[in-house]
């Protein structure tokens, strides 16, 4: 999905940044692509609006677009938004991309809300203006992306996002007694950056369900945990820089790991921010109302965390590899005990200690939010799933649904938990795998009956014109 250029420029990134934090400096800033001093001041400035608002994230780094958003209708591609007058949006004025991005309707059709203008709705006139002259400085790319989007009936009719968007837009409320800070953090995080199309549960319309505000989200196979500042819950436990230091590197220490759409965000977007931008929006977290759910995470309890292996071990490859090997022939239990199948499966990019190998950036998994949940749903869909990983730049990490039986994705995830998330205990069952490999996402109510009211408003119609036509002929009859 991603070209090879991005990737490999995302390595270069990845290694500066992880030798910088090794070396305890300042986190750095990531230069900003597309910036240049041949361009305006404006479109310089609207490339830094592109980062926040995270339009690469769909319609890729050089904006040709093709990549699917899944949905319970089927998928949606992103289109062409480079200058190009043919497959792009060369003839757009800025009144255009205003409409696109406040109202979702083009020059000649209404957009999916999958294109997220329902947050975009309340961007500034100077940002949209900054935005569009950034465009015009992307190179114009002729050629439509590969896939069209093209969902069953009644969806097909895009003209029924009308009725949609009088229901669902705004998306948000602007919130009272916020410091100045605080309204730029809401105006990041709302407009912006759209961290509630993940974030926020979706009500029966698939719009916003603002009373459950940033409280969590099922994601496909992944789940956006509750980022309000519930202490049992949410992340009511995280500093204001704890939050920075997350969005700017895609990882807080022993606490929590950007993977899946997260690192996604934190790649193509959060990383690029300036300093105040990451705080308003870490102010901004602090002040939204905490909202208490069920999927409760247990704080990291420092004293029950493994200790890492010696410095020497961790920056040598081959010591590491030994200690692996250590580590497999003196474990008991058999090779079907939950360690056995930890060192065998995950051991060889984790670590025997859950530190991974901190030089070859695997990721660290001692500590992480996502091993310390009541609900193991997020873990059990990494373990089966696997994750490409966008921060990161070590191999992916591959799914394990064809060499583990559900018992033992069961016993490893067990495993982890105890011994790497801190938990005192951990009862997750094979019928738990199994749940989870065989659930399929929530399909709103309005989706799953949409195609049945269509249906039956079609039929009242014909109902209706069948009575106005007797109706006639009636009258004829009688004239
Ligand atoms: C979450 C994914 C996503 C993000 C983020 C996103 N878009 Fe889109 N965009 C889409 C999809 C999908 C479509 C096509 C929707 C459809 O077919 O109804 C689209 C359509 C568009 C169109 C209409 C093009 C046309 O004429 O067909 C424009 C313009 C556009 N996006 C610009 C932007 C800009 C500018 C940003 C950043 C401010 C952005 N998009 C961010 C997914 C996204
Ligand atoms: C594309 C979907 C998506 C978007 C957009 C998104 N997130 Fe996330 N977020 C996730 C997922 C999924 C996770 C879980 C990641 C993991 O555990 O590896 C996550 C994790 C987090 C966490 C860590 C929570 C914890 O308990 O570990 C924070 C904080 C967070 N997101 C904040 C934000 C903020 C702020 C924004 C907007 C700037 C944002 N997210 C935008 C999907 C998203
Ligand atoms: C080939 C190397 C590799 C193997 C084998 C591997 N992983 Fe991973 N794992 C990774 C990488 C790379 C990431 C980070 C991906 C990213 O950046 O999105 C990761 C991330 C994770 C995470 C963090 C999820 C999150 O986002 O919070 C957990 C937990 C995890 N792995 C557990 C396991 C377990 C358990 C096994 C064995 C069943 C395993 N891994 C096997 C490479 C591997």
């Amino acid at each position: 999905m991603k070209p090879l250029s991005v990737m490999l420029s995302m390595l270069a990134i990845g290694i500066t940044s992880s030798t910088a934090m090794a070396a305890g400096a300042v986190l750095p800033i990531p230069s900003l692509p597309y910036v240049s001093p041949a361009n305006s001041d404006l479109a310089n400035r609207g490339a830094y609006i592109a980062r926040a608002a995270d339009c690469v994230a769909c319609h890729g780094e050089d904006y040709t677009g093709g990549s699917p958003i899944e949905t319970p209708m089927g998928a949606i591609y992103s289109t062409n938004i480079t200058p190009s007058k043919r497959y792009g949006i060369g003839n757009y004025t800025e009144a255009d991309l205003k409409k696109v991005l406040k109202e979702g309707r083009t020059p000649d059709h209404m957009l999916y809300p999958a294109m997220p203008y329902p947050s975009y709705n309340g961007m500034t006139d100077e940002d949209i203006s900054a935005l569009f002259a950034h465009l015009q400085t992307v190179p114009a790319v002729d050629m439509a992306p590969e896939h069209k989007t093209d969902l069953p009936f009644p969806f097909n009719f895009r003209i029924l996002m009308l009725g949609w968007n009088a229901i669902n837009i705004p998306s948000t409320e602007n919130r009272d007694g916020l410091t100045q800070t605080q309204q730029r953090g809401e105006y990041l995080v709302n407009n912006l950056e759209h961290c509630g199309t993940c974030h926020t549960p979706r009500n029966s319309t698939m719009g916003f369900d603002n009373d459950m505000y940033l409280s969590g989200a099922p994601l496909g196979n992944w789940h956006a945990p509750n980022i309000t500042p519930d202490k049992s819950s949410g992340i009511g436990s995280w500093s204001e820089q704890d939050i920075v230091t997350y969005l700017r590197t895609g990882e807080l220490d022993q606490r929590a790991y950007a993977g899946g759409p997260m690192g996604e965000a934190v790649a193509h977007s959060t990383r690029y921010l300036k300093d105040e931008d990451l705080g308003a929006i870490a102010s901004y977290l602090k002040a939204v109302p905490a909202i208490e759910t069920e999927d409760k995470v247990t704080a990291v309890d420092a004293s029950r965390l493994p200790s890492p292996v010696s410095e020497s071990i961790t920056h040598d490859l081959i010591a590491q590899k030994d200690y692996l090997a250590q580590a497999k022939a003196s474990v008991g239990g058999g090779s079907n005990s939950p360690e056995a199948l930890y060192l065998a499966a995950c051991g060889s990019c984790h670590g025997v200690n859950g530190y991974a190998q901190p030089d070859a950036r695997y990721a660290p998994i001692v500590g992480l939010s996502s091993i310390r949940r009541d609900k193991p749903d997020a873990l059990i869909n990494v373990i089966v799933h696997g994750i490409d990983g966008a921060t990161n730049t070590s191999p992916k990490m591959p799914g394990f649904a064809e060499d583990l039986t559900s018992e033992q994705i069961a016993g490893v995830a067990n495993y982890v938990r105890v011994n790497f998330g801190g938990l005192q205990n951990s009862d997750v069952s094979a019928a738990e795998v199994d749940r989870v490999m065989t659930a399929k996402p929530d399909q709103p109510f309005l989706i799953k009956y949409a195609g049945f009211l269509a249906t039956l408003g079609i039929i009242v119609a014909l109902i209706i014109i069948a009575f106005i036509i007797r109706g006639i002929i009636r009258s004829r009859r009688r004239g």
